[in-house]
């Protein structure tokens, strides 16, 4: 386990193009696993979660062969940054030869600290028949329920077992599968996902309603491989289809690993950041809608789309912030920012409000405790309540020391945090960032350096 210490720091400028989608590069894998061809993937997140999804699907039989060529970006040349008229990588890309919907093999598949992968893969895993597979991963994947996959799957007919009914180890045996009608208990894009990939394999209609709209990659990804996928304001269905055809996907850089930066423009006086090729995707956005209510102006600059989801890149520059209250339809779409809401919260004038997000409790830690700990380890004033988090705005952090509690958005936290800080913030954990974002230190040291 590595500490960093990240001292109080002046203004953050420049441009840059945060890691690739977490979200979208794990699926990418996974379809392009289960389609009969090549599929190109431009831009997979290179990062330990995303690593196992593709040893995952090595391991299931599909072949995974690197491509030289990246694919790359022009960025304008009267941006501030390394360079004029600069081309940055997307990120690095293969060719995935997939093994066909019902062609993966048997094999114990270690999913590391990847919970969408813990529950993604179950999906497509349960309807092949005759194979079986074991699902397990680290300490804190052991803590994370999978009942939540493993009960609509029992009732399509799936052959599953978990540890205590409920936790990883996840047994899964190949079945016959029925469609069924299943409405989510709490909106989760996990649990929807899987339930549409083993909608593919299923005899009939699979159709998942959600009490709220959740992230819709899987939706998007799997219309473009041409599954006709019928979606209403509510629910969503697939039917069977022979084969999956995905050809190309290109992933843009996640909204969820800009949220650092736009957070450390915000609350750091003077900053001015460009963050390019971001995932705009209106199921992510909800952070967007959050800042700005806060008082945040976030430029949306060339807006376009790749690979069916929209992308911009997002001109940030500091500002004055208002407490805000966070609840509702919002949650879904900024679950994972939360941690991020509650640090720019601190230095808001009011008191901030987040609830409706008991979901937190079930990530890579539990974010209400973690949260509430690591503000307050550096002078927050944060009551963690059943659902959320009362945030006082004390317009901003003495600093200290906080544990990462091996959660990767907790450890960035605590560098953003101490970048605004007075005393500085010691992260002791920093390497669980490389779950997520391996270079995130590089690449914050690089905005404070130009
Ligand atoms: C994810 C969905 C969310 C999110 C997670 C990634 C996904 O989880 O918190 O980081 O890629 O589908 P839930 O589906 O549990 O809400």
């Amino acid at each position: 386990m590595s500490s960093s210490r990240f001292a109080p720091s002046g203004p953050l400028r420049g441009w840059l193009r945060p890691p690739s989608d977490k979200s979208i590069s794990h699926r990418a894998a996974l379809i392009a696993a289960m389609g009969e061809g090549e599929t190109r993937v431009s831009g997979y997140l290179d990062a330990a979660d995303t690593q196992s999804t593709l040893d995952a699907v090595q391991e299931l039989g599909a072949r995974v062969v690197p491509i030289g060529e990246t694919l790359t970006m022009e960025v304008p040349p009267e941006w501030k940054g390394p360079g004029p008229g600069k081309s940055v990588g997307r990120g690095y890309g293969f060719r995935i030869k997939g093994v066909g919907l019902r062609g993966a093999a048997s094999a114990a598949i270690d999913v590391g600290n990847a919970g969408t992968l813990l529950r993604l893969l179950p999906g497509w895993l349960a309807g092949q028949e005759g194979g079986h597979w074991t699902l397990d991963g680290d300490a804190s994947i052991r803590r994370r329920p999978v009942d939540r996959v493993a009960i609509p799957l029992l009732q399509m007919g799936a052959a599953l077992s978990a540890r205590e009914d409920r936790l990883p180890p996840l047994e899964v045996a190949g079945a016959a599968l029925h469609g069924i009608e299943y409405e989510l208990p709490v909106a989760s894009a996990q649990v929807k996902s899987c339930l549409l990939l083993a909608g593919l394999l299923a005899e009939g209609e699979t159709r998942v309603a959600e009490p709220l709209p959740s992230r819709d990659h899987t939706e998007r990804m799997l219309a473009a491989a041409g599954v006709q996928v019928e979606r209403t304001s509510t629910a969503v269905a697939v039917r069977p289809v022979d084969r999956l055809e995905p050809e190309e996907i290109i992933i843009p850089a996640d909204v969820s690993s800009a949220a650092f930066f736009l957070v450390a423009a915000l609350v750091v006086p003077g900053s001015e950041l460009i963050l390019v090729d971001v995932s705009v995707n209106p199921t992510r956005t909800g952070i967007l809608t959050i800042l700005e209510r806060m008082g945040a102006n976030i430029e949306r600059l060339r807006e376009s789309e790749v690979g069916g989801e929209p992308i911009a890149d997002l001109r940030v520059r500091s500002a004055p912030l208002q407490a805000t209250e966070v609840g509702g339809a919002e949650i879904p779409l900024a679950i994972d920012e939360l941690p991020l809401v509650a640090l720019a919260a601190c230095f808001a004038e009011g008191t901030t409000t987040i609830r409706d997000a008991e979901e937190l409790r079930r990530k890579e830690s539990d974010r209400i405790e973690t949260v509430t700990a690591a503000l307050r380890a550096l002078g927050g004033a944060v009551e963690p309540t059943e659902d959320g988090m009362v945030i006082e705005g004390i317009g901003g952090l003495r600093g200290g020391t906080i544990d990462s509690h091996g959660d990767h958005r907790i450890a960035m936290l605590g560098a953003v945090a101490g970048l605004a800080s007075k005393e500085g913030v010691e992260v002791v954990g920093m390497d669980a960032a490389a779950v997520s974002y391996p270079g995130f230190e590089d690449d914050l040291g690089s905005l404070l350096a130009r």
